[in-house]
C-alpha cells in the first residue's frame, strides 16, 4: 500500500508527530540532521517526487526546475519566498505555497524586542556587566534614546507592519510608514493612527526605523549610503525582514560614523554568513533570523505547509497558494 504512496522530500528537520502525520499521505524522505542541501544535492533528492516542504534555504529556479519533472508542489515554511522564482514555478507547472499570517504577531513581538535593545543599548551593557567592567553608576551611564514618545517609522506595511504599528499605542508614539500603496483609513486607524509618508519624509522623521517589508530585487539594498544619511544622529534601524534590503557596508560606515546611533538586525543579506565588521561594533544588536522564533508559532508555520502539501496531494488547491 505505502509503495504506491506519492513521494515527498521534507528538505530540514521536522517535528516528530509532523511526520507521522506526514507518513499518512506521502513516503517522505528526511533530513533530520538538518543540514542545508546544496543546489544539485536538491535536485538529485527531488528526482521522482511529488513535492517537498522546505525553508528560504531551499533556492528554487528556473535552473533547479529545468532539471526536474512530475514535481507538483514546493511548500516553504515561511511567508518570505524570495528565494522561489513563482514565474519559473509556474512555467514547470509546480505549485508554490509559503505560510502566511500565522506569525504576523510574533514577528511584531521581535521587532520591538530589537528595537528595545537597540534603542535601550540593551545587549552593550550586558557585554559590559559580564567583562567586569561595571564600577560605579553615573549620569550619562549607558543612556540611550527613548521609544515613548518618539516617532515610529515603518517602511512595508503589509500584515506584519500592521501589528508592528499596533504596539505603539502602549507606548503613546506617532506611527508613521511609507509602502507601495497607502492602506485604507479603517486600517490606518486600527495601526495606532498610522500616517502615510513619502520615503523621504519618513527617513527624515523617524526615531527608530523599521523595516518590515517583502524582499524583491526592486527593493535591493533600499536602504543605503544616501538613505542612512537622511536619517537622524539620534535614530535607530531595525531589520527583521530580509539581509539584501539593507547595504550593509554602507550601514557599517553609518554605525561607525554615528550618522545613525544604532541598528538591530535579525537577517543579512547572504545568511548565515554576515558582514565581519558587525562584530566590532558595540551600536548594533545582532541575532541569527529568529523573529518568528517562537513554540506556538513555528508550530503554526509548519501547520501552514503541511496543510498544502496535503491539499495538493487530495487534489485541492492548496490555501497558501502564491501562483493560482
Ligand atoms: C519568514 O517567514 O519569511 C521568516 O523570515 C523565516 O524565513
Amino acid at each position: 500500500m505505502k509503495t504506491s504512496m506519492p513521494k515527498l522530500l521534507v528538505a530540514r528537520a521536522m517535528f516528530p508527530d509532523v511526520l507521522a502525520q506526514l507518513s499518512n499521505f506521502f513516503e517522505l524522505e528526511l533530513n533530520q540532521e538538518d543540514r542545508i542541501f546544496s543546489q544539485s544535492e536538491l535536485a538529485e533528492r527531488l528526482q521522482g517526487k511529488f513535492g517537498m516542504i522546505c525553508t528560504s534555504s531551499a533556492k528554487v529556479d528556473q535552473d533547479l526546475l529545468s532539471k526536474l519533472s512530475g514535481v507538483k508542489i514546493i511548500s516553504t515554511i515561511a511567508v518570505g519566498y524570495d528565494n522561489f522564482d513563482l514565474h519559473a514555478c509556474t512555467q514547470h507547472g509546480v505549485m508554490a505555497t509559503n505560510s502566511p499570517d500565522v506569525l504576523n504577531e510574533t514577528t511584531a513581538d521581535f521587532a520591538w524586542a530589537l528595537m528595545m535593545a537597540t534603542a535601550r543599548r540593551v545587549t552593550e551593557a550586558e557585554h559590559f556587566l559580564r567583562a567586569g567592567l561595571w564600577t560605579k553608576w553615573s549620569v550619562d551611564f549607558f543612556v540611550g534614546a527613548d521609544l515613548h514618545g518618539s516617532c515610529l517609522g515603518i517602511l512595508g506595511m503589509g500584515r506584519i507592519g500592521q501589528a508592528i504599528a499596533r504596539r505603539a499605542s502602549g507606548f503613546g508614539m506617532e506611527v508613521i510608514y511609507h509602502n507601495r500603496s497607502q492602506l485604507s483609513e479603517e486600517k490606518e486607524l486600527a495601526a495606532h493612527h498610522a500616517r502615510y509618508v513619502d520615503k523621504q519624509t519618513l527617513l527624515r522623521h523617524a526615531d527608530h526605523l523599521i523595516l518590515a517589508l517583502p524582499y524583491s530585487p526592486e527593493v535591493h539594498h533600499i536602504i543605503g549610503a544616501i538613505e542612512l544619511a537622511q536619517m537622524k544622529p539620534s535614530a535607530t534601524l531595525i531589520n527583521i525582514a530580509r539581509g539584501g534590503i539593507v547595504d550593509d557596508a554602507a550601514l557599517i560606515q553609518a554605525l561607525r560614523n554615528g550618522q545613525i546611533a544604532g541598528a538591530g538586525l535579525d537577517v543579512f543579506e547572504n545568511e548565515p554568513r554576515f558582514h565581519a565588521d558587525f562584530l566590532g561594533l558595540k551600536n548594533v544588536v545582532l541575532t541569527p533570523h529568529i523573529a518568528s522564533a517562537t513554540e506556538r508559532t513555528r508550530r503554526a508555520m509548519v501547520n501552514r505547509a503541511v496543510k498544502n502539501v496535503i491539499s495538493a496531494v487530495r487534489g485541492e488547491l492548496p490555501p497558501d497558494l502564491l501562483n493560482p
